[in-house]
């Protein structure tokens, strides 16, 4: 992928010197707490890394963008996202995010999935970006919601997350939406205008 600048952030690929700053975010159990993974080792998140070093573009169904981050008034690494193509024929992916807890609380996670669902839909094309969340994951709940993305289902005791029964969000958005027309098709079993 190419940099993105915004006001406050710079989005880019990873490299092997954010380890420090990715240990810093991965070690902690408050940020993994609604993840599929627990808090890792310096060795677990190097290894992690070295996956993310290696997902800089997205050339076929499956694959994986994982983009740092950065804070342009430090350089420091504060988060991360990823945007997994999911669905070649349905022109599916899904968005992932994790953000450092000291960088909480001043929309720099919005600031970033803005371009994140920018570079979806308008350079990749996508048609459909879902992203999922557990139940009580309410910061991240809203911050999708604050990308414009709707809430679509909600499954109760729908997954295991960490050896525990979890509810299950998910979350979407469609291109025309993202672009700001209204979406053509109802979902199944909802209404239409007319009843
Ligand atoms: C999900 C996560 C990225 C959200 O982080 P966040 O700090 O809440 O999100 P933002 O950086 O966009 O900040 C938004 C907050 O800042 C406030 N804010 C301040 N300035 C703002 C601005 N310029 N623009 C938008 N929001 C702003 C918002 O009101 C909001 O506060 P609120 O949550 O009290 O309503 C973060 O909680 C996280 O990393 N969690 C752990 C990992 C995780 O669970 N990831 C999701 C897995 S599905």
């Amino acid at each position: 992928m190419d940099r993105i600048t915004t006001e406050r952030l710079v989005l880019r690929p990873f490299t092997p010197q954010d380890l420090d700053d990715l240990h810093d975010l991965h070690r902690r159990p408050d940020v993994t707490r609604y993840l599929l993974w627990d808090a890792r080792t310096r060795d677990e998140t190097a290894a992690a890394l070295a996956t993310r070093c290696r997902e800089t573009r997205l050339a076929a169904e499956g694959d994986n963008l994982a983009i740092a981050v950065q804070l342009r008034a430090t350089g420091g690494l504060i988060g991360e996202f990823n945007l997994h193509w999911l669905s070649a024929e349905l022109g599916r992916a899904e968005i992932g995010f994790v953000q450092h807890p000291d960088h909480a609380g001043r929309g720099y996670a919005t600031e970033a999935g803005r371009q994140v669902l920018r570079l979806a839909f308008e350079t990749h094309g996508f048609h459909r970006v879902i992203g999922m969340c557990n139940g009580s994951n309410t910061s991240s709940m809203r911050l999708m919601e604050r990308l414009g993305m709707r809430r679509e289902a909600y499954f109760v005791q729908g997954e295991m997350l960490k050896g525990e029964r979890a509810d299950l969000a998910v979350y979407a958005l469609l291109a025309e939406e993202w672009r700001g027309a209204r979406p053509q098709v109802p979902a199944p079993g909802l209404p239409t205008a007319r009843g």
